[in-house]
């Protein structure tokens, strides 16, 4: 064993900080083989001193205050697990500034802040590492920053929120309403008692933020991210998904087009045959095109205590071994181009239309020409069911479109929905076909 142990300073022992605790423990000899040094948490800020006593940790470790950490010449690296913006924000910058290196699961301050936490990294040559922030366990920011970093990115496209993946495959299993499947995932646990950054789908902004600043060496905040959530998806949209031979999933989009780039969270149809198709419950996975590699995909528990400790404490583990061989700074701000993000309406897709429209001759022609005005072409029709909506006979349709440009089929709609014959549109979800696959 070298020299002397390397002190550590935890901001935050809630559930991942507590993994921390424990992985650094069960492990303990092995991490220390592998480093050749000893890792000691010095220091812990925590408003609860209940939570040290129950992992056992002496109350001589609760720091009364930030600056306690932050003056302590025996810390090297912070681990920041408070989450939220501030005062996290305020906590990694100046660890940064004072030349300690900073461990953080935060994906909020890295999606929003990334870039003036860079600028103090490089500022107070620390190091800024941040795997835990996507995806929980899964190493997949460290295979982009690394041993990807050969390729040329084309596209990234993840599953990173498990409660809307639960939620969805409950919904493809059990042929069951949103509603249903959301109290009951909150009643056992697996969703929040306030869903909505996870169901409006502005968690895996976040994350496809982080995902595509990485993969395409250009900033990307979550206010970039066009965003749409699994409020409304039914039992009847995932039927005809089923019967044209897709599921529907929440994804996270990012695609580098020659240049411009586009970045999108929104359900979608996805061929079952798709390696995301396969991806059920509160599992994620990060699927990556790379121009050398071809396909990859990174999978595992994107939450959870222990998988993200696995993440926090593996970071750890890196930057000691850059203390070691003096070699800090080795991946510092990756993002330096300024690539073009295209607003939505510039993307193109496939679409899948569902609409309720009066059951009589020419209907269907009517619609195939607004939707020909407006260069959208139509790839399949089907029509199954006839219903009865305020005495008059009406007929469910359901489109498949060609690729066509966003702003396109949004002016059919606008047109769509001024005609009698129209009843309701029921949804619009976009197709992913996979293309590059
Ligand atoms: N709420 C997230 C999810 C986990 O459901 O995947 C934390 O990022």
């Amino acid at each position: 064993m070298n020299g002397a142990s390397i002190g550590v300073g935890l901001l935050g022992l809630g559930t991942i900080g507590s993994g921390v605790v424990k992985l650094l423990r069960e492990n303990n000899s092995q991490i220390e083989q592998r480093l050749g040094r000893r890792v000691e948490i010095k220091k812990i800020l925590e408003r609860d001193p209940e939570k040290l006593a129950a992992l056992k940790l002496s109350s001589e470790m609760l720091a009364k205050n930030f600056d306690e950490i932050l003056n302590d010449p025996a810390i090297q690296i912070v681990i920041e697990l408070l989450g939220g913006i501030e005062p996290s924000r305020t906590y990694i910058r100046e660890a940064l500034l004072k030349g300690k290196h900073v461990v953080t699961a935060n994906k909020d301050v890295i999606s929003a802040h990334g870039k003036e936490l860079f600028e103090a990294a490089a500022e107070g040559k620390a190091d800024l590492y941040f795997e835990a922030s996507v995806g929980g366990g899964i190493p997949v920011l460290h295979a982009l920053k690394e041993n990807l970093i050969a390729n040329k990115i084309q596209e990234v496209i993840g599953i990173v929120n498990g409660t809307t993946n639960y939620i969805l495959t409950r919904m493809h299993d059990e042929h069951v309403e949103f509603e249903q499947v959301l109290q009951e995932a909150q009643r056992a646990g697996y969703a929040e008692a306030d869903p909505s950054s996870d169901i409006e789908g502005f968690d895996a902004a976040r994350k496809i933020a982080i995902l595509a600043s990485i993969a395409f060496n250009t900033r990307v905040t979550p206010d970039d991210v066009f965003v749409e959530g699994i409020t409304r998806i039914t039992p009847e949209d995932i039927n005809y998904a089923r019967e044209l031979g897709y599921v529907i999933k929440l994804l996270a989009i990012a695609k580098d087009l020659n240049g411009e780039i586009e970045v999108r969270v929104h359900p979608a149809f996805l061929p079952k045959e798709h390696p995301l198709s396969a991806v059920q419950g509160v599992f994620n996975a990060v699927y990556v095109y790379g121009n050398a590699v071809g396909e990859t995909m990174f999978y595992g528990q994107g939450a959870g205590q222990m998988p993200t400790a696995s993440a926090v404490v593996g970071d750890l583990m890196e930057i000691v071994r850059n203390l070691e061989t003096n070699s800090t700074g080795r991946f510092p701000c990756t993002c330096y181009l300024e690539k073009e993000i295209l607003p939505i309406g510039q993307i193109q897709t496939k679409y899948y239309l569902r609409l309720i429209v009066k059951d009589k001759p020419g209907v269907l022609a009517s619609i195939a020409g607004v939707m020909g005005n407006h260069q959208v072409g139509l790839a399949s029709v089907i029509q199954k069911r006839t219903l009865v909506v305020n005495e008059e006979r009406m007929a469910e349709i359901v489109l498949i479109t060609h690729e066509v440009l966003e702003q396109d089929i949004r002016d059919a709609l606008a047109v769509l929905r001024g005609l009698s014959i129209v009843g309701s549109i029921e949804n619009v979800i976009r197709v992913e076909e996979g293309a590059k696959s």
